[in-house]
C-alpha cells in the first residue's frame, strides 16, 4: 500500500512573515496520515529547515543545477542543497520547461544529480492544452518520462513522478479524476517496464488541486498524492488537502 505524499510548491511566493505564518499553520495541524513536504524558494530554504526542525514535515527546493559546481552564475547545486538536509527537489516543472527552455535530457540530468546526493527528485511531466487537443498526451508524457528512466537506469524507482497537465496549472481547470487516473496508469505501466519498484512509487497529480477536489482525485488507484501550487500558500487549504490524503 503506497502512502500519499502532498507537496506544496510555493513557486516564487513568500516573505519572512508569510512563510513563518504558513509553516506555523502547517506544523500546528500535525499529525497527518500522509507524507507532507514544502518546496520553498532558495533564499528561504534554511529558515524553512529551522522552522520545520523536529517536525515530520519535509522540505525541498524547486529546481537545481545538473552540474556539481563551477562557473554557472545563479545556479544552485544539489551538493549545496544536501548540506542543509534538503529532502526533495522539483525538476522539470512545466514553468521551467516553458520559460527556461529546459529539455527532457536536462531534466533527466538534474534528477540524476539529485539522486547522487540523496535528494529525491520530483520529476514533473505533462501536456499542454494544444497537445491534449491534438491527441498527443500519451506520447508527450511518455517521452518526458522515458528520458528520465533512461538516464536514472537502475535508480529510476527512487524518484517521485508528478503528472501536471499544463492546462490545469493555475487555471482552476482541474483534470477530472478519470482523466488524471488514465495518465497515471500509463505512467505506472511505463515505470513497471523499467523498474521492479514501480508499484511502490508515488505518482502525484498537480494542477488546481484544492480541498474540494482532492478527495476524488486521491481516490484514484494510481494517484498517490498531490503537487499543490496556489492552495499551498494558505495553511487552511493546504492542511485540508493533507487531511484528505491522510
Ligand atoms: P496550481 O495548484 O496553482 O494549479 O499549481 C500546480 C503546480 O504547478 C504545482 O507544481
Amino acid at each position: 500500500m503506497r502512502k500519499n505524499l502532498i507537496v506544496g510548491n510555493w513557486k516564487m511566493h513568500g516573505s519572512h512573515a508569510a512563510n513563518a505564518e504558513l509553516l506555523a499553520g502547517i506544523t500546528a495541524a500535525r499529525p497527518f496520515g500522509c507524507d507532507v513536504a514544502v518546496c520553498v524558494p532558495f533564499p528561504y530554504l534554511s529558515e524553512a529547515a529551522v522552522a520545520l526542525a523536529g517536525s515530520d514535515v519535509r522540505w525541498g527546493a524547486q529546481d537545481c543545477s545538473a552540474h556539481a559546481q563551477g562557473a554557472y552564475t545563479g545556479e544552485v547545486s544539489v551538493g549545496m542543497l544536501s548540506e542543509f538536509g534538503c529532502r526533495y527537489v522539483i525538476v522539470g516543472h512545466s514553468e521551467r520547461r516553458q520559460y527556461h527552455a529546459e529539455s527532457d535530457q536536462l531534466v533527466a540530468d538534474k534528477a540524476k544529480a539529485a539522486l547522487a546526493k540523496g535528494i529525491t527528485p520530483i520529476v514533473c511531466v505533462g501536456e499542454t492544452l494544444a497537445q491534449r487537443e491534438a491527441g498527443e498526451t500519451e506520447a508527450v508524457v511518455k517521452r518526458q518520462l522515458s528520458a528520465v528512466i533512461h538516464t536514472l537506469a537502475h535508480c529510476a524507482g527512487e524518484m517521485v513522478v508528478a503528472y501536471e497537465p499544463v492546462w490545469a496549472i493555475g487555471t482552476g481547470k482541474v483534470a477530472t479524476p478519470e482523466q488524471a487516473q488514465a495518465v497515471h496508469a500509463l505512467l505506472r505501466a511505463q515505470l513497471k517496464a523499467a523498474t521492479p519498484h514501480a508499484d511502490a512509487m508515488q505518482i502525484l497529480y498537480g494542477g488546481s488541486m484544492k480541498p474540494d477536489n482532492a478527495v476524488s482525485l486521491l481516490a484514484q488507484a494510481d494517484i498517490d498524492g498531490g503537487l499543490i501550487g496556489g492552495a499551498a500558500l494558505k495553511a487552511p487549504d493546504f492542511v485540508a488537502i493533507c487531511r484528505a490524503a491522510g
